[in-house]
């Protein structure tokens, strides 16, 4: 996907070994047309220079609260409101502890206090100080602020330990980014003086379990039935459900996606799996099966990797696995209020989509044209054409962050209509 070119990033970045990433993060979000900003603390220009950050970003970088009041300079608050998006990068232990408690001493930490925009925190720092409980209490004082993370993830540390508190690689932060970015980007003011918010939004307070990405069946311990689902639509879709307020559950298959923001997601491999996790997540009031749930599995799994044998070819007995969204579709007690399923089709798409409403028992299937020619498995862009029992409608080409939009904006509306 490529921005648009009014997307603006403020690129704070922090004083942590993880400011290397943040270079080659800043190089993927110019490529696909980010306008880039940064802040340096201090701290970070340890470990990489402003020369360097200013050569990939095209642009001056800020590391001085009172040479903001310079004529040629900006003043805080604009370089604050100035951005789409605030991307805290590396986020180390002080910057999260300044960002929870309001401390406004540098730069960064007064950009982040001034800001109106939503905030990307990418945590890095050593593991005992990101499980230490004042870190962990800062971390969730940020996520009921509003403020979005990403990761950190489990690995080797730079100080040789493992465990919880390496940043995100660069192509997780950017499709966080563009998550956010797919989202409402203002922190919206406190509704009373306590600070307590309801959450807004098409769906709030409702709950939404969408699964996505492809399944895989094993064969043997090494082998595997696949298919080229990306994911980027259903993970798209639990995205935006969250964002609009939605409780979300999402049940994925493997993918290389990062966790959609928002919401719980359960990792699973086959479709037994994908199946019974579903069905731990009921009651639900919108059911959205965008996984491309693989139709079979092998009849019997070889305990042992399976041998070539040049004398006889070898023959897979393939059975046929559970249809997740026509089980969702018919149930009789639980039945999700909604219930939407996906109809990826290479060939004679309108037809195919009408019977699948029918036979599943859907209240709408949202079909695509996903033959060869298409660009939509595996792509940012999809064309879909929305069937209800009302009728159908044809939406435009537009990236799979604005079909997950609009799609929740609607079913919002279905479920307002059905009463429930
Ligand atoms: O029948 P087909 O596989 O084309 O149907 C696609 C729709 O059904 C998608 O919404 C997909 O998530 C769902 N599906 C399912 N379980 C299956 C097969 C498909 O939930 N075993």
């Amino acid at each position: 996907m490529t921005a648009s070119p009014e997307q603006r990033i403020l690129l704070v970045i922090g004083g942590g070994i993880a400011a290397y990433k943040t270079l080659d993060l800043t190089r993927h979000l110019r490529e696909r047309g980010f306008f880039v900003r940064a802040v340096m603390t201090e701290a970070a220009q340890h470990f990489v220079t402003k020369l360097a950050v200013e050569s990939l970003t095209g642009n001056r970088v800020f590391d001085d609260l009172f040479a903001l009041t310079e004529d040629s300079s900006m003043g805080h608050i604009e370089l604050s409101r100035d951005a789409d998006l605030l991307v805290v990068a590396p986020a180390t232990a002080d910057i999260l502890a300044k960002m929870a408690h309001g401390l406004a001493g540098d730069l960064a930490s007064t950009l982040l206090l001034a800001t109106d925009k939503k905030i990307l925190a990418a945590p890095a720092m050593n593991l005992r100080m990101w499980l230490h409980p004042a870190t962990q209490r800062n971390a969730d004082i940020l996520q009921k602020d509003g403020v979005a993370f990403v990761g950190p993830e489990d690995g080797e540390m730079a100080c040789g330990e493992y465990g919880p508190g390496r940043m995100s690689e660069p192509l997780a932060i950017l499709a966080a980014i563009e998550q956010v970015l797919a989202t409402d980007t203002r922190i919206p003011l406190p509704t009373d003086l306590s600070g307590h918010q309801e959450p807004r939004g098409a769906l709030a307070g409702r709950r939404v379990l969408v699964t996505s990405g492809p399944t895989q069946e094993p064969i043997d311990p090494v082998r595997y039935i696949a298919n080229r689902s990306s994911g980027k639509q259903g993970h798209a879709i639990a995205a935006a459900a969250a964002a609009a307020g939605a409780d979300v559950v999402l049940v994925s298959g493997p993918v290389a996606l990062a966790d959609p923001l928002g919401g719980r997601t359960i990792h699973v491999k086959t479709a037994r799996e994908m199946l019974r996790q579903v069905e731990a997540a009921l009651p639900v009031d919108i059911f959205i099966g965008v996984a491309a749930v693989a139709d079979w599995r092998a009849a019997e799994t070889a305990p042992e990797k399976i041998k070539k044998d040049p004398k006889q070819p070898l023959c897979l007995t393939l059975v046929e696995n559970p249809d997740i969204l026509a089980a969702m579709g018919r149930r009789s007690k639980d039945r999700p209020a909604l219930v939407v399923g996906f109809a990826a089709e290479s060939e004679q798409l309108i037809e195919n989509a009408q019977a699948k409403l029918m036979v599943k028992n859907c209240d709408m299937i949202v079909a695509n044209d996903v033959s060869k020619t298409s660009g939509v498995l595996g792509g940012e862009n999809n064309k879909v054409l929305i069937l209800t029992k009302k009728g159908k409608e044809s939406w435009p080409w537009m990236t799979k962050q604005e079909v997950a939009r609009r799609l929740v904006a609607r079913l919002g509306t279905m479920l307002a209509e059905t009463g429930r």
